[in-house]
């Protein structure tokens, strides 16, 4: 199973509030159609939940929230996924509408209902389709933003998927902004220090869940789950295709931190050989 995040940047024009990009979502969802994989697809908010997030001074920290920037953020949210899934629907693919309150219970995911929607996937020929949203969060009556990307890192921990790809507007990780090298591989475990380095507020005006640096934080601790990641240019939906059929592709890999595991399973292996040579004493 593959999880795909369609990001806010290509699906809507970043320049323009509320304004969405049919033709790149067609582009992608023909090409999704073709990967005969299960998948899961998570979208952004781009000129719509954010732009309304920021007019509202909404933030993914848990306040107290104008209830009405909430029921505008939602509403909008709302409007992009309907554009999202009838491009979808005509690109080929069967989705299959999901808020996120459909697996979350405040701040936390519901893993039964995760593995519901991984079920949907594997067992349907359907794609379930989720997006990053304002959210009841609880302790009197708190809200926040759920970043898709968010949404990714829960999903994967839980469903853990073959492979997670994010589709943005730029064709990877950077070296730096001026040569724009783009960065093929990251090595496991180095995931985390590129997301630190790249925690700076540069994502632009219409972003509260802090763009890029979040993408790769996210990224980071999917990869540390066990899990690849590629970060490819959607507006190009080959390359989704090239990094769903695992061979080379154009964009960033951060390659799947088995070390975890494996430190796991060294750890109860030599446990395991400890209690042998007591009961042998
Ligand atoms: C944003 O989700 C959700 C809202 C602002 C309501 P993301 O943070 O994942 O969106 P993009 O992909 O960066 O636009």
């Amino acid at each position: 199973m593959i999880l795909i995040k369609l990001g806010g940047s290509v699906i809507t024009d970043k320049s323009r509030p509320l304004s969405a990009s049919r033709p790149k979502i067609a582009g992608m969802a023909r090409t999704i159609a073709r990967i005969e994989e299960p998948a899961i697809i998570v979208h952004g908010g781009g000129s719509f939940g954010h732009y309304w997030s920021v007019r509202y001074d909404m933030h993914t920290a848990e306040r107290d929230y104008d209830p009405k920037g909430v029921s505008v953020v939602k509403n909008s949210m709302v409007q992009l996924n309907l554009i999202v899934l009838e491009e979808l629907l005509r690109g080929g693919l069967r989705p299959y509408a999901m808020a996120p309150s459909g697996f979350m219970a405040g701040p936390r995911p519901i893993p039964s209902r995760v593995r519901e929607v991984a079920g949907i996937a594997a067992a349907s020929e359907m794609t379930p389709v989720t997006y990053g949203d304002a959210v009841w969060y609880g302790d009197g009556s708190k809200t926040y933003i759920l970043s898709g990307d968010k949404i990714m890192s829960h999903m994967a921990r839980i469903a853990r998927p073959r492979l997670c790809i994010f589709a943005l507007a730029e064709d990877g990780l950077y070296t730096d902004m001026e040569s724009k090298r783009l960065v093929e591989r990251i090595p496991a475990g180095a995931g985390r220090t590129a997301a630190s380095k790249l925690n700076s507020p540069k994502s632009g005006a219409m972003d509260v869940t802090g763009g890029m640096a979040r993408k790769v934080a996210e990224a980071a601790r999917i990869a540390g789950y066990g899990i690849q990641v590629a970060l490819v240019n959607g507006s190009h939906p080959k390359r989704i295709r090239d990094a769903a059929a695992s061979g080379g592709f154009r964009g960033t890999l951060f390659e799947a931190d088995t070390t975890i595991k494996d430190r796991k399973r060294k750890k109860s292996k030599r446990t395991a050989s400890k209690k042998v040579k007591r009961r042998i004493k």
